[in-house]
């Protein structure tokens, strides 16, 4: 049978300064030694750290969500017009596929949709899901970290452009460099009269978003806590749980939501052969959740080589989508 993935040509990786690729447990071991001590995002989502998240895109407190559903389900027409028939869609990170569905079924004869994951078992449950669902769109999945530069696989059908589908706030996940570098590359990836569809958090109300990111059924901490679970696991590491607590923490300056792992105790613990000793009440910081105002969301866009076309918020200003085509 042949494979139902497109192959990836990953064209960069991330590399330490001096050419050097980092093992996962260097890489830990590294952010964990600095002067503020982290565990990079990518750690929260192993299998049980992906169906937390899940749990917690359900909760009250989660706004962003439910919030950005209503968004498309209000806007997705007009969307949709924009954008116009024939279109080849490519989501970075292929969601439950909610989303997705609502917006390949608001296109006009969508032509091809490109979902770009590492989780192979995900990428070929959705693709198989959507082939039936969807049976004039050829489904061609990527399995690869879609932060690496990409090319998009032949397609066999001829789109009249390509839009590039990012929502959930995901790009707040991302260093504002990071983000504005992403960005670029998606408008490169999606070539000439391609176009961005884009939801993003402008929150700025601490009150909401320290309850977002740490809820009252203490789904969250769950979430964050279990970084420590996976990373003992799979990369030999002793963390004591119940060392630990979670916390979330907005920083004004710096317009993000800082999730925390706050050592209970004077403690030390290995990776690997490395030893990393913690003060009582030191943090490790698992993740950044930055949230854009839509100003400086629409001067990010425009440096990544974007023209927005429209902005969609809801009645609190707190969820924007973005929709924008490559500036010529
Ligand atoms: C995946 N990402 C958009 C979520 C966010 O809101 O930044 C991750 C998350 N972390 C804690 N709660 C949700």
């Amino acid at each position: 049978m042949p494979s139902v993935f497109a192959e990836a040509r990953p064209v960069e990786f991330i590399q330490r300064p001096g050419g050097q690729q980092l093992s996962p447990r260097d890489e830990l071991a590294r952010g964990l030694l600095q002067p503020q001590p982290s565990i990079a995002p990518k750690f929260l989502y192993d299998a049980l750290g992906s169906r937390l998240f899940e749990a917690i895109t359900e909760l009250d407190e989660y706004y962003p969500t439910r919030t950005e559903l209503a968004l498309l389900e209000a806007h997705l027409p007009a969307l949709a017009a924009a954008i116009g028939a024939e279109a080849r869609v490519v989501e970075p990170g292929s969601g439950a596929g909610v989303k997705t569905r609502m917006l390949l079924t608001a296109l006009e004869r969508p032509v091809g949709y490109v979902p770009i994951d590492i989780s192979h078992e995900q990428l070929e449950l959705n693709a198989r899901a959507l082939r039936e669902e969807f049976p004039g769109l050829e489904v061609q999945p990527i399995c690869a970290d879609y932060t690496s530069r990409l090319e998009l696989p032949h397609s066999t059908r001829t789109a009249a452009r390509t839009v590039a589908f990012f929502p959930g706030s995901t790009i707040g996940n991302f260093e504002p460099d990071e983000a504005r570098a992403f960005l670029a590359r998606l408008g490169r990836l999606v070539g000439d009269g391609g176009m961005l569809l884009l939801g993003a958090d402008a929150n700025n109300d601490r009150a909401s978003l320290e309850r977002a990111y740490d809820d009252g059924l203490g789904v969250t901490a769950a979430f964050d806590k279990n970084v420590l679970a996976h990373v003992n696991h799979t990369h030999d590491a002793t963390f004591d749980l119940d060392a630990f607590t979670h916390r979330a923490v907005w920083d004004a300056s710096h317009h993000r939501v800082e999730m925390h792992l706050v050592s209970m105790r004077a403690q030390r613990v290995r990776i690997g052969a490395t030893v990393v000793g913690f003060e009582r009440g030191e943090v490790i910081v698992t993740e950044h959740c930055y949230k854009h105002p839509r100003e400086a969301m629409a001067a990010m866009l425009t440096a990544a080589g974007w023209r927005t076309l429209r902005v969609d918020a809801d009645p609190r200003g707190r969820m924007h989508l973005w929709l924008a085509t490559r500036s010529a």
